[in-house]
């Protein structure tokens, strides 16, 4: 038997339990071969220590209720699929890096606090298009991510193993255990933007601009300084959340609790939980479980969603109207944004809801080269940023966020920026299991580029 929660139920839901989603169709969920060795493991899981708390979680939901409201802007970002095998050190110091620059700049663009969300210990599990692989003759399983099988072409490696589940909560812990250490003791080189890698930008036409803009990030800082009398390399706890799609429904619920003092049920494995767009079915078992939770609910909007199929989400995943509680991603690509984010955004303006919009500009623009590399054009991405940002603002509503697929490495998996990948660099250090990220050049020329559109916006 799955364990059972003790505790108050959310009372607006007398109909949902942590385990009610069983009761529906669920998409893209596994079969595990031991229907015994999985209740084992939910079992284990539900006993074990939570990784976020709830007062961290409400304190997100009532950050991204002040970036709807334009009093902070959200900065999303991490792997596509995280890796177990990518759980260590120095790889996690890299990504908490790049997501810092990046705020340091969007916070001198905006001159509005950022709120920072890793896509990160726990992104374990991905949606796929299709059940099936074949290499040759052979045909298994896809690989659904490190928290379901392994990414190996055996049908031992495709396998779905529940203990993985358990690999991925540790690893996840591990992670926000080290970013927590991170964040607490303060990165100093964040400090001195001057010392930042920004050779992309020699020779490119945007030299002197992304100069400027790291010399009066630097400025900044030293004015802040004076005025405040604080040294900055010494602030502490710079704030953090984490991100995942909740896709592994038996892991969502493994770690999904009461906690004393409050109403309702907690998601404890992550602050965020988004809704990918291949789950997002209203009478389905991911909308079912999101909707009794407590966290801020990310909704990702792909060209296929309608007017009539969002409100219902909406209707049903925010039924008081909660500040801070729905965030609607768009990732509608750069060919289509011109013609599919206007009545998106008339839509809810006519509902008159409270949302935070966010774009993410990668999940539109996936193509595939001639050598059959899965790859994303800077350019592209770009663009359908840049028209997000002025789309929202012609039509009197805000873009409050993005949302990125990157890593603080040096990979050649997107396709442009000042540091010129070229299609044929793609093969030198592609690593992504899933889908191409932007690498640690691309990512802080995209955040330069977002600060400069953000300051051209505020001035008019
Ligand atoms: C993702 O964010 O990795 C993803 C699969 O996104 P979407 O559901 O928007 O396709
Ligand atoms: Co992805």
């Amino acid at each position: 038997m799955i364990a059972v929660w003790s505790g108050r139920m959310n009372t607006r839901h007398t109909d949902w339990e942590p385990n009610s989603w069983r009761r529906k169709n669920a998409t893209q969920q596994v079969a595990y071969p031991d229907p015994g060795a999985l209740r084992s493991v939910v079992e284990q899981m539900s006993s074990l220590p939570p990784l976020v708390t709830s007062w961290e979680v409400e304190r997100l939901k009532r950050n991204l209720a002040a970036a709807a409201r334009a009093d902070a802007f959200l900065l999303q970002g991490g792997d596509c699929a995280e890796s177990f095998d990518d759980c260590n050190g120095a790889a996690i110091a890299v990504k908490l890096k790049i997501l810092l620059q990046m705020s340091v700049v969007l916070i001198h663009g905006t001159r509005k606090p950022v709120i920072r969300v890793g896509r990160i210990a726990g992104q374990y599990a991905k949606p796929r298009s299709k059940d099936q692989e074949s290499r040759g003759e052979v045909t298994l399983p896809t690989y659904r991510g490190d928290l379901v099988n392994r990414s190996g072409f055996s049908s031992e490696d495709r396998t779905p193993d529940p203990e993985l589940m358990l690999r991925a909560y540790e690893r996840a812990a591990l992670t926000l255990n080290f970013i927590r250490a991170l964040a607490d003791g303060g990165f100093a080189d964040l400090h001195h933007p001057e010392n930042w890698k920004i050779r992309f930008a020699e020779g490119s036409q945007q030299q002197a601009e992304y100069a400027e803009l790291i010399a009066s990030v630097r400025d900044s800082i030293s004015f802040m300084e004076a005025v405040s009398g604080a040294d900055f390399s010494t602030l502490k706890q710079v704030d953090f959340f984490t991100s995942h799609e909740a896709l592994a429904l038996d892991y969502e619920v493994a770690q999904t609790r009461t906690v004393p003092r409050r109403e309702g049920w907690y998601n404890l494995s992550t602050h965020f939980p988004w809704i990918g767009m291949r789950t997002a079915q209203p009478d389905g078992s991911h909308v079912e479980y999101c909707r009794g939770i407590r966290n801020p609910i990310g909704i990702k909007i792909g060209p296929a969603m309608t007017k009539a199929w969002l409100t219902e989400l909406l209707d049903i995943l925010d039924p008081d109207r909660e500040p801070g509680r729905i965030t609607l991603i768009h990732r509608l690509g750069a060919q289509k944004v011109d013609d599919l984010l206007p009545p998106l955004i008339e839509h809810v303006k006519a509902l008159g809801r409270p949302v935070l919009f966010c774009c993410d500009p990668m999940h539109g623009n996936t193509e595939t080269t001639e050598d059959g590399i899965k790859t994303r054009r800077f350019d592209n991405i770009r663009h359908e940023l840049e028209r997000s940002f002025d789309i929202h603002s012609e039509l009197g509503s805000r873009l409050g966020g993005v949302h990125f697929e990157m890593t603080g490495e040096d990979v050649t998996e997107c396709i442009g920026g000042s540091s010129g990948v070229a299609e044929a660099d793609l093969s030198r250090d592609y690593r992504s299991r899933v889908d191409p990220r932007l690498n640690y050049e691309q990512a802080l020329e995209m955040a330069m580029g977002i600060a400069g559109r953000l300051r051209r916006l505020a001035r008019g």
